[in-house]
């Protein structure tokens, strides 16, 4: 069998999962003190598997400008730890009241809810404290603007903010732009530090930083888009969460408003903007352009 860009970006993402592993192992607090519980909580969320999408864009990003792998890999696991807070937080029973991620019982559920809150704040302030890590760079400047930049993109005007108005909006008829803004916001803004994080670490700046933010924002807007789309139409077991949770809870998505047909045309679309917007750079982008390619065509 033949196989396809799409087939080899899943193999080499699927490589780059594992590889990360002793990197996420490497900075997850230890303790055997009455604190344990917490640190366990922290370690099942973390390994429960995941695509790890995000530090997978971070590390194919720095590539395209030669930043030291040790450096960019640091960043990529402060990402993952504070993507799989918001993940725990968003399973809570006050939010998506979720019972199974990642192919497991939710952190609340495996654990208790204060062990679940308490074990994505202590995953959102690791991210922090790796990014603020000489080991994450020489450069206390450049270390600086990881910590600004991501703040900005995961606080009340970013991911927070999107979670709140994906809240208030359950059984809201949102208009497109209004549900645009929030998946840019809830999503989008950390998949756009995702794909950014490189041209920091290599301070680069102008036309080729913005081709990358642009680039994430594409992206990052089809993946929601998808996301929602897999509630719909995979099983559970597929999407290792409970499929189909968004009608039941009145969620307002895209793919409620202009249905799954056209939702899917608007994901195609912007996946060719996001592959056009690479055009400034050469082959090294490639495995990028595949990848937008995955976030479309991937069925988990
Ligand atoms: C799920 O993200 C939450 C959304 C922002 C849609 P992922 O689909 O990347 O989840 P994991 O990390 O692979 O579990
Ligand atoms: C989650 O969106 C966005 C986050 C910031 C975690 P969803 O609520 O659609 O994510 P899933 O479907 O539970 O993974
Ligand atoms: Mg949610
Ligand atoms: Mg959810
Ligand atoms: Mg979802």
């Amino acid at each position: 069998m033949k196989m396809t860009s799409l087939d080899l970006v899943e193999n080499l993402l699927g490589e780059f999962a594992t590889s990360l592993e002793p990197s996420l192992l490497e900075v997850l607090p230890d303790s055997q003190g009455m604190e344990e519980q917490v640190i366990d909580a922290m370690r099942y969320a973390l390994f429960a598997g995941g695509k790890r999408l995000r530090p997978f864009l971070v590390v194919m990003t720095s590539r395209l400008f030669s930043v030291e792998e040790e450096n960019a890999i640091r960043v990529a696991a402060a990402i993952e730890c504070l993507h799989t807070y918001s993940l725990i937080h968003d399973d809570l029973p006050a939010m998506d009241n979720d019972d199974v991620r990642r192919g497991k019982p939710s952190v609340h559920k495996k654990f208790d809810e204060a062990t679940a809150v308490l074990a994505g704040d202590a995953l959102l302030t690791l991210c922090f404290e790796i990014l603020s890590d000489v080991k994450t760079h020489s450069d206390p400047e450049i270390r600086c603007e990881l910590i600004a930049t991501l703040s900005r993109a995961v606080g009340a005007l970013g991911m927070v903010g999107g979670q709140m108005i994906d809240l208030k909006s359950e059984n809201q008829s949102l208009i497109e732009n209004e549900i645009n803004r929030m998946q840019q916001m809830k999503t989008g803004a950390l998949i756009v530090f995702s794909c950014e994080a490189g041209a920091i670490l290599a301070q680069v700046k102008g036309k080729r930083r913005d081709a990358l933010k642009h680039y994430g924002r594409d992206i990052g807007l089809a993946f929601q888009i998808v996301d929602d789309l897999l509630d719909i139409e995979r099983s559970s077991l597929d999407i290792g969460k409970t499929a189909g949770k968004d009608i039941r809870a009145g969620k307002a998505t895209i793919v409620s408003l202009i249905g799954a047909g056209n939702a899917k045309i608007k994901a195609d679309k912007l996946i060719n903007q996001a592959i056009k917007g690479l055009e400034i750079f050469d082959d090294k982008a490639n495995i990028l352009r595949s990848l937008a390619a995955f976030v479309v065509g991937r069925n988990y």
